[in-house]
């Protein structure tokens, strides 16, 4: 749960690294796995051979994941498992002659790493506007987040769930037989945690079947029981046609990303030759020997120490614990799902992201605390192990940094 700086000081990690190292840090059996697999394998080629780790893992990473979610594309990041995804969107209406579905819908405020692909559909401006003109052919559902009507709210809020069907209406721009694909985050982390409202997502997946448009999910912050399951898929009772996942694969110890296919998709592509390549994409790194063998290792752990049912379980005494910073000087807004929260703090006048910044730094220097800042907006999103006296000591903390930057 802490990091050592080079002075010795023990910083407590409000944030799982990134949203990532959700078994904690350091932990033996990840350690022991990945030491043993270097002496192995080091490398194998994921281009026509692969090795029994990579099967293994898909094998085990289809098992947590609902509906025929059964096969999986390996890759080092969450923005390759995103462009991944976009790119299979793309290719599977090829290949089933319906080429011309090539428009991608992604959402305002949606993170999805930071590629072409990603930035596209992402939502985010300062992420966008510097890159040129992008992927022709995106547009955006709005976001989800308003203030006034969904304020300190734990969980999903009531409020919002009619914004699915602005889908409908960018349905009715475009046409049907020109969308590919829909991506959305279930619950959006970056932009300061926005749970999805009370039956947006069931929405959204009734409108895609309508169209024959695919659902992505991208569960890259969401995954590996942040929100108290091994997918964010399984907590909303909704099933995504195609699923990104990284970060917490393997606890952040080895880069890894990936995506996980519904098994019609699949079957889509493999319809040729055993010589001809199905699908034109791969990294030379995929399924890395020392990235499967952490994942394996992390996986044992999840399971063996139960930790998204612990999550689950840790979920309303968080929710509780973040809810006590309400009434502090500055703060507007707090949010929590799962075991994360985003808080948001007014803003200094002309001097937006200040506050927030100047909170993070203190959080570190003078709480020896790790949290997250975007903007104004502070993010806490611990690993599951965190205990019930941790989760106290990081909400006193961030209270005592919200009176000093006050
Ligand atoms: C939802 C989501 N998608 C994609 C990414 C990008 O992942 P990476 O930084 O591993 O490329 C992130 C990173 O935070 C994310 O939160």
């Amino acid at each position: 749960m802490h990091y050592f700086t080079p002075e010795g000081r023990a910083v407590l990690d409000g944030l799982a690294g990134l949203w990532c190292s959700n078994a904690g840090h350091n932990r033996d059996s990840i350690v022991a796995a990945i030491s043993r697999q270097a002496a192995e394998l080091d490398y194998a080629p994921a281009f026509h051979f692969a090795h029994p780790k990579a099967f293994a893992l898909a094998g085990r990473v289809a098992a947590l994941s609902p509906g025929d979610l059964n096969r999986v594309f390996f890759c080092n990041s969450g923005s390759e498992a995103v462009d991944t995804a976009l790119k299979i969107a793309l290719a599977y209406h090829h290949v089933r002659g319906e080429g011309g579905r090539t428009r991608l819908i992604g959402r305002e405020r949606g993170y999805h790493g930071v590629g072409f692909g990603g930035i596209s559909v992402g939502g985010i401006v300062n992420n966008r506007k510097f890159f040129g003109t992008l992927l022709a052919g995106v547009d955006h559902l709005p976001a989800t987040y308003s203030r006034e009507h969904q304020a300190f709210t734990k969980g999903e809020p009531e409020w919002g769930g009619h914004l699915a069907d602005e889908l409908e209406r960018i349905v009715a721009l475009h046409g049907a037989s020109t969308i590919a694909a829909v991506i959305v985050e279930p619950m959006a982390g970056s932009t300061g945690v926005l749970p999805p409202p009370k039956g947006y997502l069931q929405r959204l997946r009734a409108i895609c079947d309508r169209h024959g448009i695919l659902l992505i999910f991208d569960e890259v912050i969401t995954g590996f029981g942040r929100l108290g399951h091994a997918f964010a898929a399984e907590r909303y009772g909704v099933t995504p046609d195609l699923l990104c996942f990284a970060k917490g694969i393997n606890s952040g110890a080895v880069p890894m990303g990936g995506v996980l296919v519904d098994e019609r998709l699949y079957d889509a592509f493999m319809q040729g030759p055993e010589h001809v390549i199905e699908l034109f994409h791969g990294y030379t790194y995929s399924a890395h020997p020392l990235a499967c063998a952490a994942a394996l290792a992390a996986l044992d752990l999840y399971r063996d120490e139960d930790l998204f049912a612990r999550a689950k379980r840790l979920e309303p005494l968080f929710a509780d614990a973040a809810m006590t910073l309400k009434g502090l000087p500055g703060v507007l807004d707090i949010r929590t799902v799962g075991l994360s929260a985003g808080i948001d703090l007014a803003p200094r006048p002309n001097a937006a992201g200040e506050r927030g910044y100047e909170a993070m730094d203190r959080a570190f220097y003078d709480e020896d605390l790790v949290i997250r800042v975007t903007g104004d907006t502070l993010a806490v999103a611990p690993p599951l192990i965190v205990s019930e006296a941790q989760i106290d000591e990081i909400f006193d903390k961030v209270a005592r940094v919200i009176r000093a930057v006050a």
